[in-house]
């Protein structure tokens, strides 16, 4: 089952043109297929075996008797072809190289489509969904990112159900069909495409249409599809689209090369969205907003999503990739590229703050459990199982230090030969490498390759000496790369380390490294396991600033702790805005660290941790009150600075895991801060929420007034305050905007018991019949911090609202509820686990790839205190009894056991 990087060979057979004819039906579907195959004679001597294997899931597609023809043969099934669970065999093909027509007809049954992979029904609507291996399940097919080809598709429908028929580049024909209740059209896709980017679409939609000139002058039909009634709510994702095709052109000088360019959004749908050629498909979360049914974050991600999806033009289609082990190679890169875009577009430090939040509590405790892997996996048995935080957001700090690295400059240089070099092929990361390499070559890349092949997140451990004689400041440096599933022993990476230096007055002192370029920023280059840097002319008592701007993906720490006194003095007085939070955090990390460790599994109040555990020290809640009331600061960088670590982080640093305890000692925390700080937090929140009256407003300046304001409200109910939470349900019940309403619903269920159910309630009469608001309810719900929590989740999942077929319900509600929620998933008697277990199994039965996602919440059980820890094994065993898992759940049970 298991499938290897090493065990890679070419294609023994090329597709150059496929036409596909569907004839739609919902329950009985027809693909007429013709494939131009060929052997591929550069790859394989004539002595190969020369029959053609086209994959093909014969559970989802029928082949229709009779119908398989090569070159107009009508062929015998048994003698000339066989037909397997999982491929389609023809016998005995020619293999001089000159090509074949290959014709069959298959018959699939969409409506029944529940795992939402290949063709699927949304409302009635058809969708695809392609990547990685959904094309197999529409018709036999080389179905692999190098077998490359022109497409020509024809759709026929009926008229009144599907007056919208798209499929991938130009619509070439159209037209009435004989009988008059259908019509067809015809697409061709002039760009080489491998089949995970085929994309069709057919349905009663409506759609926004705008255009873009493209740097030569091109004019390109943008057009937005959505449901009746949604077309407003499609501005904001227009505007976005024409914001991501300028950038690409003016960052990396990459053009829009098709007349139109299409967005669809649909209900149903297991991912983000994907990047089909002219035809990406999207969630509908991440397209459709307006202020009133959707919060600032929304928008951010919808912004993100949009470009994300359109950088993939270029990294992804125009240069795809060989095989799946390569993914990072368009992932890593694609979410590089939007990361930087929306920094240009909105907050450049608070973005890079929530990107590294992200790799903090998501992808950092996945490169220490059992499903760690490089960013360019070995081995995989779904790669479904694959699209993770490791090769997105870890693949795009690989990218990101590659930049820095190389400098801006020669990064774009080694991009522009990337693509001139690979244009229309399907390559490797050590292509991408060798490009930037060739285009570099002062940079030797050897040593940068490990951060592909290496998984685990590196440990960096410093510790200084300083030498008042000379002015010298010696920096010692050690790195440790944990070992990770079949990879015990590693090399040293090479790991870029920004650092400054900051005298005792807050004054940038220049990084003086001996090499005559003394700069207020410097990075080292850090090559050994160990290693010393020495910095000349540096002042009694300065403090140095490490790692800034997050310069690498470790976990960095000092030999000796750090002094509170420094890590206050970088919080109020560090040049670089990244850093000040990271101090923060250090800050609140530690002290959380501290009341957890103290209360271990001991259950107690709020009250009685407050009497027990030294409170926080005076100098860091001043530090914090100085940050609040600092008007020079945007008030969303004042804002990210008071989201304390979350509880995963937190977690990643305790041995083994009490999650009550972290619960507890992070709660304690924020209402200590809360009630030191109670009259700043008011008056903060009054002056904004005065300063915001009036029209709604979606500039930056006023989403981050709004980001504080709430977080100040939040900080103000955290203690139960009668009189904050009557502020918050009045705030709730004024909100004239998604962002207010969603902020006061969490605080009040979080907080307030019956104010809580009094708001749920009205939220969900005023937004009953809004879907992805609906979402929203339910996350809350999930969120709640309650041992009770539960059976709420268990009432909802009932109710009929609640649909598990829906990838966006699932994720809210089930997946909100075992990944996001620890003091609530944790209990005791382990009924969390097992009613989890309990919906993977029927999820597993849906939609693989969903069960999957939300099996990940097991993988933690050998970090977890003793009793947990046997509880969530007896439920991983309990899944792993079961012979009919999918191999999506199977890969994560098996390996959470045998790790
Ligand atoms: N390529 C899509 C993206 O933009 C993700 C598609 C994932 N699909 C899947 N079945 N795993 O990131
Ligand atoms: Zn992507």
């Amino acid at each position: 089952r298991v499938k290897r990087r090493q065990d890679y060979k070419p294609p023994q057979f090329l597709v150059d043109q496929v036409k596909l004819k569907f004839i739609l039906d919902p329950s009985d579907t027809r693909v007429l297929t013709k494939l131009n195959v060929r052997f591929n004679t550069t790859a394989y001597g004539a002595c190969d075996t020369s029959n053609l294997y086209l994959d093909g899931d014969s559970e989802m597609i029928q082949l229709v008797p009779n119908s398989l023809k090569v070159d107009g043969r009508t062929l015998e099934q048994g003698k000339d072809y066989q037909v397997s669970k999982t491929n389609l065999i023809i016998n005995s093909m020619d293999g001089s190289g000159n090509g074949v027509l290959v014709e069959f007809q298959v018959s699939l049954n969409p409506s029944k489509n529940t795992a939402l992979m290949g063709l699927y029904l949304s409302k009635n609507n058809f969708f695809t969904q392609c990547e990685a291996e959904g094309f197999r399940r529409i018709t036999f097919f080389p179905d692999r990112p190098d077998v490359m080809s022109i497409y020509e598709v024809t759709l026929v429908g009926s008229r009144q159900d599907y007056p919208v028929l798209l499929s991938n580049g130009d619509c070439v024909e159209s037209g009435v069909c004989s009988d008059e209740k259908y019509h067809y059209a015809v697409y061709r896709d002039p760009f080489r495409k491998p089949s995970y980017l085929f994309a069709l679409v057919a349905g009663n939609l409506v759609h926004l249409e705008d255009s873009f000139v493209t740097m030569s002058g091109k004019k390109v039909t943008l057009r937005i599809y959505v449901q009746h009634g949604n077309l407003p709510k499609a501005t904001f994702a227009m505007e976005c689209l024409k914001q991501a095709m300028k950038w690409d052109e003016e960052q990396y000088g990459r053009e829009y090369d098709l007349d139109t360019f299409n967005i669809v959004a649909v209900d149903d749908f297991s991912m983000g969205a994907m990047e089909n050629k002219s035809l990406n498909i999207f969630n509908s979360k991440y397209v459709l907003a307006n202020p009133e049914t959707a919060t600032d974050s929304d928008f951010e991600a919808i912004q993100a999503v949009v470009a994300h999806e359109y950088f993939h033009n270029w990294t992804g289609n125009r240069v795809t990739l060989r095989d799946w082990f390569q993914l990072s190679l368009k992932e890593g890169l694609t979410v590089f590229r939007e990361q930087e875009f929306t920094a240009d577009m909105t907050n450049r430090a608070v973005k890079r703050i929530s990107d590294v939040m992200r790799l903090r509590t998501a992808q950092f405790p996945q490169d220490a459990g059992p499903m760690a892997h490089p960013v360019r996996p070995e081995s995989y048995i779904e790669i479904n199982n694959f699209y993770t935080v490791t090769i997105y957001e870890k693949g795009a700090e690989v990218i990101r230090m590659l930049r820095n690295l190389l400098g801006p400059k020669g990064f774009r240089k080694g991009c522009d030969l990337y693509f001139e070099r690979y244009d229309g092929m399907a390559v490797t990361c050590d292509d991408w490498l060798s490009a930037h390499q060739d285009a570099n070559p002062h940079v030797d890349l050897t040593q940068f390759r490990l951060w592909y092949s290496q998984a685990g997140t590196p440990q960096l451990s410093a510790s200084t000496e300083y030498d008042a004689s000379k002015s010298v400041l010696y920096l010692h440096l050690e790195q440790f790369i944990p070992p990770t599933p079949s990879q015990l022993l590693k090399e040293p990476m090479l790991i870029p380390i920004k650092v400054g230096i900051l005298d005792r007055h807050g004054n940038s002192v220049l990084v003086d490294t001996g090499d005559g370029n003394a700069v207020e920023t410097k990075v080292l280059d850090m090559k050994e396991f160990e290693q010393t840097f020495t910095f000349y002319r540096v002042p009694p008592n300065s403090v140095l600033s490490m790692l800034r701007g997050f310069s690498a993906p470790v976990k960095f720490s000092w030999k000796h702790q750090q002094s509170l006194d420094d890590l206050i003095f970088l919080m109020e007085k560090d040049k670089d805005e990244f850093n000040r939070w990271d101090a923060a955090q250090t800050v609140t990390l530690e002290y959380i660290l501290q009341v957890a460790n103290q209360l271990l599994d001991e259950t107690c109040t709020l009250q009685q941790v407050a009497s027990r555990v030294p409170a926080p020290s005076k100098a860091v809640l001043n530090a914090f009150q100085t940050i609040l009331l600092d008007e020079s600061l945007e008030h969303r960088f004042r804002s990210t600075m008071f989201v304390l670590p979350s509880e995963l982080f937190v977690a990643e640093w305790m041995k083994p895991i009490y999650p009550d305890a972290v619960h507890l000692a992070r709660l304690h925390l924020k209402r200590e801060l809360a009630s030191y700080l109670k009259r700043s937090l008011w008056s903060t929140f009054r002056k904004l929420e005065k300063e915001l009256e009036g029209e709604h407003r979606l500039d930056s300046e006023s989403r981050g007034k709004r980001a504080l304001k709430n977080v100040c409200l939040e900080y103000l109910c955290c203690s139960q305050d009668p009189d904050a939470l009557s502020v918050a349900l009045e705030h709730f019940r004024k909100a004239n905007n998604m962002t207010d309403a969603l902020a006061c619903l969490n605080i009040l269920s979080a907080y307030g018991k019956e104010q809580g159910e009094v708001a749920l309630a009205e939220f969900y009469r005023k937004w009953e019949h809004e879907y992805l608001v609906l979402d929203k309810w339910f996350r809350v719900q999930a969120l709640v911090p309650s041992k009770d929590t539960l059976h709420r989740i268990q009432t909802l999942v009932e109710s009929k609202s609640f649909d598990i077929k829906n990838p966006n319900n699932v994720y809210a509600l089930i997946g909100g509820y075992a990944l996001q929620n620890p003091y609530a998933f944790h209990l005791k008697d382990g009924s969390g686990y097992r009613f989890i277990a309990d919906k993977i199994l029927e999820l597993d039965k849906i939609n693989p790839q969903v069960a999957a996602r939300i099996a990940s919440c097991f993988t933690v059980w050998q970090k977890l205190e003793p009793n947990l820890r046997s509880l969530m094994q007896k439920q991983l065993e309990r899944l792993f009894l079961r012979d009919d898992l999918s191999k999506d759940v199977f890969e994560v049970v098996n390996k959470s056991l045998t790790c």
